[in-house]
């Protein structure tokens, strides 16, 4: 299988996005660290993902605690891994007015979705350089770089997510280590549930998406895929769109 002999951290895998591109991963024959808050949820996941156990291991971890992250790195060295493939796929979407934004709001959001992935990627190097490469992909959104009324704090933190997988890409080349970021739209999962709720604003969305359709977690992470195998070796720094042609079209 692509993946096989792998070794994968995927956050934020206890649902939606991240947990569809630990599913992938894990069945193209990678063994994968799911890792996300809630230990209970991230076992249901795991269960879901791999019956048997044996391709899954979680790791419950909040990525906006640098002690956390450290505990998180250092379980996988004890156990005498590295990471041959890091995704960056936890992260958190509050709507508030900018001028009611308070500042722990905004660094909470900034910690969540882009400091963490910077902390992550960081801690991930010495094993990949050790290795002689390794494959990290950070889900960033369309909305890092184009603006959403209410989502002042996030779209700033996915625009940032966009170029610190740039950077980390020029920087990182010479490791062998591809970064690339996804950039996904609107997204069938719990995090946009309020919207498709809403009648008004879900027919806007679908009238806004040439495919006209809400995309499917399946949808990134067949990308995520793409990204994490040998198939995208000559791809570093890519922003790649997984958004029904949505950032293509002004109408
Ligand atoms: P979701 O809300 O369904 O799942 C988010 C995951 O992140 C959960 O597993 C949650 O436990 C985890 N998480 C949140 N804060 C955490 C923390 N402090 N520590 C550890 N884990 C934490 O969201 P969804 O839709 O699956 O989104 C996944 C990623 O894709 C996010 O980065 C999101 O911004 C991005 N995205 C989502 C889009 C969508 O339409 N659903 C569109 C564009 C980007």
């Amino acid at each position: 299988m692509k993946l096989d002999n792998k070794i994968a951290l995927v956050t934020g895998a206890s649902r939606g996005i991240g947990k569809a591109i630990a599913k992938i991963l894990c069945e193209n024959g990678a063994f994968v660290y799911l890792a996300a808050r809630d230990a209970e949820k991230l076992s249901v996941t795991a269960k879901e993902i791999n019956p048997s156990g044996t391709k899954t291991k979680v790791i419950p971890t909040n990525i906006t605690s640098n002690t956390s992250v450290g505990e998180l790195f250092s379980k996988i060295k004890a156990e005498e891994k590295s990471l041959d493939i890091v995704v960056n796929a936890a992260g958190i979407a509050p709507a508030v007015a900018a001028e009611d934004l308070t500042y722990q709001d905004w660094k909470n959001v900034l910690n969540t979705n882009l400091n963490s992935v910077f902390s992550i990627c960081q801690s991930a190097l010495e094993g990949m350089k050790a290795k002689g490469g390794g494959k990290i992909i950070n889900i960033a959104s369309i909305l890092g770089s184009m603006a959403s009324p209410g989502l002042t704090a996030y779209c700033t933190s996915k625009s940032g997510v966009i170029m610190l997988s740039k950077q980390l890409a020029v920087e990182w080349a010479h490791y062998n280590v591809n970064v690339n970021a996804i950039a996904p739209g609107y997204i069938s999962t719990d995090m946009t549930k309020s919207l498709r709720n809403d009648n008004t604003l879900n027919q806007k969305l679908l009238a806004r998406a040439p495919l006209c359709r809400w995309g499917k977690p399946e949808d990134v992470a067949k990308v995520a895929l793409f990204l994490a195998s040998d198939d995208s070796d000559y791809v570093t720094g890519a922003v790649i769109p997984v958004d029904g042609g949505m950032s293509a079209s002004l109408m």
